[in-house]
């Protein structure tokens, strides 16, 4: 029996790695991915070797993170509840993703993950494996274990001889936190009173709005087909455009957020997030799209987005239903180009310009304020607006 761990090296994980070569009596082949977080992934190589494990897999998946998960989502201009970004939920099935190919990989027959029986990341990994290989064995050790409280799971690392160390860079956080190239979250401790303000300690990525510059940035986005190529004319891989818009946004305090949101397993939960450069794209999308996709397109692709953004937060991305919304998507990115002039300043992202030579929409001569070359009869406005309002006149002719 063999089974692959998703695998940070921290603390919960090395306990969990101990727990099932124990518990189960298996093997494990560990699994640790660079989608961006900001950690040295060596040292879970280091702890893994000397945890006994023979086949450790360190995989770089920022630019596939961020081509065929992040760039398709935000074609949707996807936001949960009005406020959340999503930047965990879309990592999650490519992890899973990762998992269940490396299990293909080392003839496992299992995967295992550190996620809690209380929360959306345990939902997600799990139906994501499922659908990519209906006959995994999945093992979720916080629903299956005893080691509930944070004491106990420090006792049990104690007794195993797992270093319960410090985070590298020497600020340990109170908080649960979740970190990649689209944002970084925190959850727990005082967060956990929805009243409380968390401590300005708290942010990492970001200045606070009223600590950023004086002085605004001015930056250039250019679209191909609904995503960003490039900025200030310089062109940049997905994953390199997420970093520069994410080291822009957070100079400028951008992309904060507070909110309580509804998890898939009915609990209420409130969470900070930053995400400086999702933030940036979102209102940049949001403005080429308004240059060059049709109305009724564009309000359709509004109407869906919510169902979207649900199904992304709930663990469906490789259910048919999304990728169903997302073939629509797509095809109507083919017209969304162009380039979007921002201003970023404390805290805001300010739309001021955009242009599409191949596919604006926009026609000055028609929109104009002054006389205009025939395109558009004001007359035909009468009749338009009379045949509107014959229902609502044959109604208050009714009311009396
Ligand atoms: N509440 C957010 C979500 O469900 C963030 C979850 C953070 N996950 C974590 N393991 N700390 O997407
Ligand atoms: C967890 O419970 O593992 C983190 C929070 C979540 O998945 O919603």
């Amino acid at each position: 029996k063999k089974v692959v761990l998703a695998y940070s090296g921290g603390l919960d994980t090395s306990v969990i790695l101990k727990w099932l070569q124990e518990e189960y009596g298996c093997e494990v082949v560990t699994f640790t991915a660079d989608i961006g977080q900001g950690e040295e992934l060596e040292p879970a190589r280091a702890k893994a070797t000397a945890a006994g494990v023979k086949e450790i897999y360190i995989d770089d998946l920022r630019e596939e993170f961020v081509r065929d998960f992040i760039y398709p989502m935000f074609r949707a201009n996807a936001i949960y509840e009005g406020e959340y970004l999503l930047g965990t939920s879309i990592a999650r099935p490519l992890i899973a993703k990762r998992l269940i190919e490396i299990a293909a990989e080392t003839g496992a027959d299992a995967i295992s993950h550190g996620a809690t029986g209380k929360g959306n990341d345990q939902v997600r990994f799990e139906l994501t494996s499922y659908a990519l290989n209906p006959d995994i064995r999945i093992i979720a050790p916080w629903r299956e274990w005893d080691l509930l409280s944070r004491e106990k799971l420090m006792d049990y690392a104690a007794s195993r001889g797992i270093p319960v160390e410090m985070k590298r860079d020497g600020a340990k956080s109170p908080y649960s936190m979740d970190a990649n190239l689209l944002h970084i979250s925190y959850e727990g401790y005082d967060l956990e009173d929805p009243w409380v303000e968390p401590g300005a300690a708290m942010w990492r990525w970001t200045v606070a709005p009223e600590q950023a510059p004086d002085q605004p940035a001015t930056i250039e986005l250019t679209f191909e087909r609904g995503d960003i190529t490039a900025i200030d004319g310089k062109t940049l891989s997905p994953a390199g455009m997420l970093a520069e818009l994410n080291r822009i946004g957070g100079a400028h305090g951008i992309g904060r957020a507070d909110i309580v949101e509804n998890r898939y397993v009915g609990m209420k939960s409130r969470g900070c997030y930053e995400t400086p450069g999702g933030t940036i794209m979102l209102k940049a999308h949001r403005a080429i799209e308004s240059l060059t996709l049709d109305r009724e397109a564009a309000h359709l692709k509004d109407d869906l987005m919510p169902r979207y953004a649900s199904l992304v937060y709930n663990g469906y991305w490789f259910a048919p239903e999304r990728l169903m919304l997302q073939a629509a998507i797509d095809q109507t990115q083919s017209v969304v180009n162009g380039v979007v002039r921002l201003k970023l300043y404390k805290g805001n992202v300010m739309v001021v310009g955009r242009k599409s030579e191949t596919d604006s929409l926009f026609d000055a001569s028609i929109a104009t304020f002054e006389e205009d070359a025939g395109a558009y009869d004001q007359k035909d406005a009468t009749g338009f607006i009379r045949l509107n309002a014959l229902r609502l006149r044959v109604a208050g002719r009714k009311r009396g």
